[in-house]
């Protein structure tokens, strides 16, 4: 059952730490524990499968990515598919370990860390247009006028957009209430309750992605606790 509450979106603890803070470097262990429990990598491979065939990636880019551990995970499930991908990595810390890049490498894909915030990069004028452009947990950290430029700018350099967020929905409440049951600190007890309040339900994506013909676009409910918005650029 959704929340009937408006999306409320409030400051994240784990944000406000620097990178080399151990409640940080806890945090992160903690949401590498919580990607597994949610089940996030088999509902990213879901939404690239519907990516059409014959527009296999080349270019990948996460925004947000944090430690890269996510886009490793995808890497190691996918290089064989996906042969010699260019995987860009944006978070405004520069916090993805060298034995990340070069487990990617391992694979045969090419990483490139970008520290910088988003909002910072979408402002360089860029002609480059990614194959794949996601996201994990991050797009909830902004208000609908911050993604209504995210998202608009995001568009114009991708042929296919996907985030998974926290859902604001009951169920996801209370999972956030118990993360502490998968041993995480207080920063992820404080933060996993706080994003289920900032989370999306219905179609609240779908309204601030760009309104345009050249798009399919779908919005859903994945596993217990996560809500997807996926953006695929028609061909002409
Ligand atoms: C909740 S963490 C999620 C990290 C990773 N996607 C995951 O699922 O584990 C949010 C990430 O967004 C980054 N972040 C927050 N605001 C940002 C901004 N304006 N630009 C770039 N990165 C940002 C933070 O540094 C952090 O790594």
């Amino acid at each position: 059952m959704d929340l009937t509450l408006p999306r409320r979106v409030a400051p994240e603890l784990l944000d406000e730490l620097a990178a080399g803070d151990p409640r940080a470097q806890r945090s992160r262990a903690d949401l590498r524990r919580i990607h597994r429990a949610m089940a996030t990598l088999s509902i990213l491979e879901g939404a690239l499968d519907r990516i059409p065939v014959a527009s296999a990636p080349r270019s990948l880019l996460e925004i947000g990515a944090g430690d890269g551990s996510l886009m490793l995970r995808l890497a190691t499930r996918r290089a064989a598919r996906w042969p010699a991908v260019r995987a860009t990595l944006l978070d405004r810390l520069n916090i993805v370990a060298p034995h990340t890049l070069e487990r990617l490498r391992q694979v045969g894909w090419t990483p490139r860390v970008v520290a910088m915030d988003v909002f910072d990069w979408l402002a360089i004028p860029d002609g480059t247009r990614w194959d794949v452009i996601y996201a994990s947990l991050f797009i909830h950290h902004f208000s609908s006028a911050e993604l209504v430029r995210m998202l608009g700018a995001l568009a114009a350099r991708t042929r296919v957009f996907f985030c998974c967020e926290p859902r604001r929905s009951a169920l996801a409440l209370l999972g956030s209430h118990l993360v502490a049951l998968l041993g995480a600190g207080p920063v992820t007890r404080h933060d996993a309750v706080s994003s289920v309040h900032a989370g999306f339900q219905g179609r609240e994506l779908s309204a601030l992605w760009p309104e345009s013909r050249d798009w399919v676009v779908d919005e859903y409910k994945a596993g217990l606790f996560s809500h997807c918005f996926l953006a695929i650029r028609k061909e002409r």
